[in-house]
């Protein structure tokens, strides 16, 4: 009888220390939100349609959505779009998914909320080229937005640069990654992944040491690393968020990316330079592409001594954080 007490008891405990293992990968009860800008059915009906409107752009050729299409994986599936903000090299346009759960925007985290990032796109000249101070009073003349404008948020002026952001920001924190099969598979279903992919993720938080800056349930520590893609110093390249401040600390590190949906938003990295999930796993895995003499190079970042069948259950893995395109309607007609 004591015996049996004994086993169980040990049973339930490593069952409990199984669960808790996996915990980290569940998705998060709730989308973060600021009090200000909570979510609505209008404001998020709103942020959409200004969110595929050419019309916020100069030329009337450009959205939000060239850049970041849902049919592309929230990107634009080239190298590197123009950056935003003169100066700073052109960049990877990251995907929009799951930045509601993100608490640092953009490579080098220059924004803190998707509302403070919203409107910098907007004014870029190599992005919208369309100043602030013309396109409010270009909103204001659509009678549609203005009565829109005004049911979504009542008693906050109208359309202003304000509404503006927050309306985007509430479609956005709308584009959430669906049920992936290694979802199911955290949550217990041990069938929903191969045996390869399994592998893959026992090497993903183990041996490999993907998981210390790939963690949680956006595989990302939400934090800022080099990881050795540029040769020695970073003279005339793009040193990341250093240019916000010349920190030690911060010379050339980018944000940790997001897994999620990764199959669908290639190419790869800050600079767009890589094609292929095989080698982009390849270089995080074995101390970067350039090994010694990267100033600033993350102590993460060493080879970690994979053979190529273990890049390739990685890389299995990381296919298995791929969901089906969430559901949403792409207006087709705009407020006139
Ligand atoms: C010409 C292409 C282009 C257009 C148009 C564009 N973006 Fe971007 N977007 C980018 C690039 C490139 C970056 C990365 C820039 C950087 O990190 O410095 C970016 C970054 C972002 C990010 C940060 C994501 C992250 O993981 O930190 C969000 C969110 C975003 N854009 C939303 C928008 C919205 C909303 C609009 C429309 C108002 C827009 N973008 C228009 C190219 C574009
Ligand atoms: C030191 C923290 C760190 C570790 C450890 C790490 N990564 Fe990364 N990873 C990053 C950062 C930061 C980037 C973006 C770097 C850049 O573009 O300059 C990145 C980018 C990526 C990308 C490209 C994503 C995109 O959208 O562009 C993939 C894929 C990736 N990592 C997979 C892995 C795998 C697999 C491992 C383990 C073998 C791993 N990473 C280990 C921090 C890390």
């Amino acid at each position: 009888m004591i015996m049996k007490l004994g086993l169980s008891a040990l049973l339930v405990s490593s069952a409990l220390f199984a669960t808790s293992d996996m915990s980290q990968w569940i998705r998060p009860n709730e989308v973060p939100q600021p009090k200000d800008n909570k979510l609505t059915k209008d404001r998020i009906e709103l942020g959409k349609l200004l969110y595929f409107d050419k019309r916020l752009s100069a030329s009337e050729q450009v959205s939000c959505a060239t850049c970041h299409h849902p049919k592309h994986g929230w990107t634009d599936l080239v190298p590197v779009s123009k950056a935003v903000g003169a100066g700073r090299g052109p960049r990877n346009s990251p995907t929009v998914l799951n930045t509601a759960y993100l608490k640092r925007l953009f490579w080098d985290g220059r924004a803190k909320s998707l509302e403070e990032q919203a409107l910098g796109p907007i004014e870029a000249d190599v992005e919208m080229n369309m100043p602030l101070e013309e396109l409010i009073p270009k909103l204001q003349k659509i009678q549609g937005y203005v009565k829109l404008f005004n049911k979504a948020y009542p008693n906050e002026g109208g359309i202003n640069n304000k509404t503006l952001a927050k309306a985007i920001a509430s479609f956005e924190r709308t584009v959430l990654s669906t049920t992936a099969p290694f979802d199911k598979y955290a949550m217990g279903d041990k069938k929903a992944i191969s045996k390869k992919a399994a592998k893959g993720y026992e090497l993903f938080i183990g041996k490999a040491h993907c998981a210390d800056c790939h963690d949680k349930f956006n595989f990302t520590d939400g934090s800022f690393h080099n990881i050795g893609l540029k040769d020695g110093d970073l003279q005339g390249k793009d040193l990341g968020r250093y240019n916000l401040k010349r920190r030690a600390a911060w010379y050339g590190v980018f944000k940790t990316p997001t897994l999620r949906d990764i199959t669908k938003s290639g190419p790869y990295f800050h600079d767009g330079s890589v094609k292929t999930l095989t080698e982009a796993a390849t270089i995080c895995a074995s101390g970067g592409r350039y090994k010694n003499g990267v100033k600033n190079k993350s102590t993460y970042i060493v080879d970690r001594h994979l053979t190529q069948a273990e890049i390739a259950q990685i890389v299995a893995f990381m296919k298995t954080l791929t969901g089906a395109d969430m559901k949403l309607k792409i207006p087709t007609k705009f407020p006139q």
